[in-house]
């Protein structure tokens, strides 16, 4: 994972590094650093921290470095301990060689025991490390760059992409990619480099995204573009329009309780944005292929994973076609079939999660249709996909998914009703009522947290801020609905969550109900699966268990059977989890507050992930 930035041009390359690595920052935040070339005697100089940016910016009060080329990074480990000596840069024995790199160097074993045998002293316990000693040697031998390069990228394995910044180079920066992203910034007189055009958004709207297998060597008014032949490459700079206000807090405490309040808008903006697109265009696909359709296959991670598994009920309901729901890691993995009359549709805030990113690569491999559904129109799966539907969420800077979840969710609700009229299943008229059904439902999430708002925050997240462990249940649609829930709470609040398809309880789960362990139950606004939760309900509170429920008016007995309930005003049942969305993210949002969590950045997290 990791975020790499780089500069190279007319200013001091300082300021735009740590506001691409502040911007970055959802990549990893366990440690930062940055080189740079010292103006005056064109040495390589350096600065590395433990923990977050800001230690590092601390660290200039008495080491002011800065210079007119530079790089930049902030980690997310993966290969040895989150220590100075593994923070990025990485260096080569005479320290005129820095690295910084996101991704996986798979070889770094075998290259490191021959580098080692040849005399090198490592430093650190990364995979990166291996990239500068290596290219010190093949310096040595090649005597020149280009070829040193060439014979560099051929020997690494991996997913990748690396800056590299040399003392005896001084006024170009270097960099590779293969399969992990990387963009170059053009300016007048200034290039700037990121693992996200997040980074320099603001200061150039022009953007090379480096095609896969490839890599560069930029001036400040230069770039030089090949292939890992070393073949040059044609150079296609992309203008793209980018969200200057895209990482202001405002008034909020916090990214996370900002993102939780801006989902009515973001619903009201996706459904008028889905209305005036092109849709069939936009996915690739046509209209013939639409109503031809077998089956839907959709893939994913994480919180996207659990809006599609909460899609398939769409799917499945409204479009009448069979859905399937996969992890992208495992996707990649299992005997692949490829079906012809079926959209294989990825779901990812980011577009660049790179289980997700593989999986549609092996699906596009096959020759089946494939689209995406994002909130990064420049994102990889964008380019990757046959066509793409985008979520229009705004920038989510907290790392734990909220309005992206319920944008996807719109966007996927949207898009199957969609089908549905394709397929004429649906009138025109019905598919005006989805959406407005997903206006209110956008109106029931917000209202929701007001209504509950000062019970939670003067009662309730200080009451559950004290259990160590809570089970998460859920039957039907509110079991992936569930599912997401108990990530939330586990994701921000470090407290052990567990969820359980709620008619699986008796099957095991039940030996772990007592008083100390808050089961939080999910209902679902269909009176048959109701039945079987308040029969479910019932089952926890005969065994002493305590009972947290989120029910809809209503739902008389489910209510008394709680000892803490928040009451849904009735809704479409297809959409009760969006309703129910905002007041959930926020109960455990409080809970994280009380236990003073770092919300926006809880540890051991990335909000991309970028590595498999
Ligand atoms: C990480 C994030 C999650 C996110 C998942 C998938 O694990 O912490 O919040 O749901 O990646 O990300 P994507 O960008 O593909 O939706």
């Amino acid at each position: 994972m990791c975020g790499v930035v780089g500069y190279i041009g007319k200013s001091y390359c300082r300021d735009y590094i740590i506001q691409g690595l502040s911007r970055l920052e959802y990549r990893g935040y366990d440690s930062s650093g940055i080189a740079c070339i010292e103006p005056k005697d064109k040495k390589l100089v350096f600065l590395k921290s433990e923990g977050r940016l800001q230690n590092l910016i601390e660290k200039f009060n008495d080491f002011p470095i800065n210079g007119f080329a530079g790089i930049g990074h902030t980690r997310w480990s993966t290969h040895g301990i989150v220590s100075q000596q593994n923070a990025h840069p990485q260096f080569d024995c005479q320290k005129t060689i820095s690295i910084v790199h996101n991704g996986i160097i798979e070889n770094h074993n075998d290259l490191r025991l021959k580098l080692e045998s040849a005399g090198h002293i490592f430093n650190s316990t990364t995979d990166t490390e291996v990239i500068a000693h290596f290219l010190e040697d093949l310096l040595v031998l090649h005597k020149a760059l280009m070829p040193a390069l060439i014979s560099l990228i051929k020997c690494l394995e991996g997913a990748y992409a690396f800056a590299c910044l040399l003392q005896d180079f001084s006024d170009q920066i270097i960099v590779v990619r293969k399969r992990s992203p990387l963009c170059i910034g053009v300016g007048q007189d200034e290039m700037f480099i990121a693992s996200d055009l997040l980074a320099f958004s603001g200061r150039t709207n022009k953007v090379l995204f480096l095609p896969d297998e490839s890599f560069a060597i930029i001036t400040k008014d230069l770039i030089q573009l090949f292939d890992f032949n070393g073949n040059a490459l044609p150079i296609d700079i992309k203008e793209v329009i980018t969200d200057s206000t895209l990482s202001q807090m405002g008034a909020y405490e916090s990214y996370m309780l900002k993102e939780i309040y801006e989902q009515k808008s973001v619903i009201n903006k996706c459904v008028t944005s889905f209305k005036a697109s092109n849709i069939w265009d936009n996915l690739g696909v046509t209209p013939e292929f639409i109503k031809n359709l077998d089956t839907i296959n959709l893939i994913a991670c994480g919180t996207s994973w659990h809006a599609a598994k909460i899609a398939q009920f769409f799917f499945e309901k409204i479009c009448l076609i069979p859905t399937r729901v996969f992890l992208a890691s495992e996707f990649r993995y299992m005997p692949f079939f490829p079906e012809t009359k079926s959209l294989y549709l990825a779901i990812s805030q980011s577009g660049e999660t790179a289980d997700t990113l593989e999986a549609l690569a092996l699906v596009k491999s096959m020759g089946c249709a494939s689209a995406v559904i994002t909130n990064v129109a420049s994102s990889s799966m964008v380019r990757q996909a046959d066509g793409f539907l985008l979520t229009h969420a705004g920038p989510e800077i907290a790392v734990a998914s909220t309005k992206s979840f319920t944008a996807q969710l719109t966007a996927l609700y949207w898009l199957c009703n969609k089908m549905a009229l394709e397929k004429s299943i649906i009138t025109q008229k019905e598919m005006i009522a989805s959406e407005e059904d997903l206006r209110l439902a956008a109106e029931i999430l917000e209202n929701c947290i007001e209504n509950y708002k000062i019970k939670i925050i003067t009662d309730l997240a200080i009451k559950y801020a004290s259990y160590k462990h809570f089970i998460f249940l859920g039957r039907h649609i509110s079991y992936p609905f569930a599912l997401e829930a108990a990530l939330k709470l586990k994701e921000i609040s470090y407290i052990f969550s567990q969820c359980y398809a709620a008619g699986e309880l008796k099957h095991g789960p039940i030996a772990l109900i007592d008083s100390q362990t808050p089961v939080i139950l999910f209902s679902c606004f269909d009176s048959v699966i109701y039945q079987k939760l308040v029969s479910n309900a019932q089952e926890v509170k005969s065994r002493n268990g305590h009972l947290i429920v989120f029910a809809f008016e209503g739902q008389t007995e489910l209510i008394k059977l709680a000892d803490t309930v928040f009451v849904i005003p009735q809704i479409n049942p297809l959409l009760a989890p969006i309703a129910m969305t905002g007041l959930m993210q926020f109960f455990v949002y409080q809970i994280a507050k009380v236990l003073g969590r770092p919300i926006d950045r809880p540890r051991n997290l990335a909000k991309s992930v970028t590595v498999e």
